[in-house]
């Protein structure tokens, strides 16, 4: 009954929620580092378009998302036809995956990385090959010597998750003027918003724009604090755009996350004050990690830390549950050695100092 192509892939393990954790460990607060999610909640202005779009939530959302996808276009000064919603990046991934992928097609990606670029494949019989990561980056040149003639997607998660690591201008210049014609990348900028260093490149500006074959990905989830509503796009060719548009389902991108998103474009002086917070937190959480003497993925650039512990991550990601501090341990992203923990605010960072520290106090050495 089953399709044999399901038959290694495991269903999505959610974390417990905080109130049930609570409740089971007796602690009076509990600080959740785990999910990559904002600290913050919906700006003011999505606030207030959930308010007004609540009253309607008897209609069906708009299919086609046309506001909000306009929006997009002119914002990025790219067609219409060109910007693809999802339902988060992630429904992005999904949709370009069955749009492209028939079994026995391969994608390539890094590896430690997201693991839906390699679970969608995996749905569809398709293969992935994954390519080790070199000092916590991906390792463009690699990538590229994976790819073979059924490759129909290569994936550049930059930065990666989990290590918060990115490629350079220079290192990725060099790979689009290498990578065959037959391969569209993903350029995954989930983060983008937070990041202030020259030399991360813009890829709508940068790749799209000069004719590349790229699908660029961004998210409302992360910085916009709107992971719970689902809403994420990409730009790439019309084409590309058009196959997504086919095989995603025509109502999953909800109104309220269409009005949110959209109420959410206009405040550039709160995005900047979350990615100054941000830049600040994540040297707070640096701090943490590094004084327990893990080894860092270095310059991490995004909302989270990638620390390798020397041994199974799982002990101390449960020492730390019992003191009210959730992290990720990156098993499911192929680092059974790791924990990723989400900048929070300078209190749950503290909180986060504080719990390690009792944690590797009360640890046998
Ligand atoms: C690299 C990367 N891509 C995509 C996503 C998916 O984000 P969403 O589906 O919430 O937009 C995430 C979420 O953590 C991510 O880390």
């Amino acid at each position: 009954m089953i399709r044999s192509a399901l038959a290694d892939l495991v269903p999505y393990e959610p974390g417990k929620p905080i109130e049930e954790v609570q409740r089971e460990l007796g602690v009076a607060r509990v600080v959740k580092l785990a999910s990559n999610e904002g600290p913050f909640g919906p700006f003011p202005a999505a606030l207030a378009a959930l308010a007004e779009s609540a009253q309607q939530l008897n209609r069906y959302p708009d299919g086609g998302a046309y506001r909000l996808r306009a929006a997009l276009a002119e914002r990025h000064r790219v067609a219409f036809e060109e910007v693809a919603l999802g339902a988060g990046a992630d429904g992005v991934i999904d949709c370009v995956s069955q749009a492209t992928l028939d079994p026995g097609d391969e994608v390539v990606c890094g590896w430690p990385s997201f693991p839906s670029y390699v679970i969608d494949a995996a749905k569809l019989g398709a293969v992935a090959r994954k390519v080790p990561l070199r000092d916590h980056r991906y390792d463009l040149d690699a990538l590229l010597d994976a790819v073979g003639p059924r490759t129909k997607l290569v994936y550049v998660c930059h930065p990666n998750n989990p290590t918060g690591t990115m490629n350079t201008r220079a290192e990725l210049d060099r790979y689009f003027e290498r990578v065959p014609e037959h391969v569209l990348t993903v350029l995954d900028q989930a983060y983008f918003e937070y990041i202030d260093d020259p030399d991360y490149p813009d890829g709508i500006e940068e790749y799209f724009k000069r004719g590349h074959r790229v699908l660029v990905l961004r998210t409302f989830s992360k910085i916009y604090g709107l992971a719970g509503l689902r809403i994420g796009y990409g730009v790439a060719a019309a084409p590309v755009v058009t196959a997504i548009g086919k095989v995603r389902r025509a109502f999953d991108l909800n109104q309220q996350a269409q009005a949110a998103a959209l109420a959410s474009l206009g405040d550039a002086q709160e995005l900047e004050r979350r990615r100054r917070a941000n830049a600040e937190g994540r040297e707070e959480v640096v701090a943490a990690l590094a004084e327990h003497g893990f080894e860092l993925a270095p310059d991490p650039v995004a909302n989270f830390v990638f620390a390798d512990v020397g041994e199974d991550s799982r002990p101390l990601f449960d020492a730390l549950l019992r003191l009210g501090v959730i992290v990720r341990p990156t098993h499911g992203f192929g680092a059974p050695d790791g924990i990723r923990v989400s900048v929070g605010t300078s209190d749950e960072n503290a909180a986060l100092a504080a719990a390690l520290a009792r944690a590797r106090s009360a640890a046998p050495s």
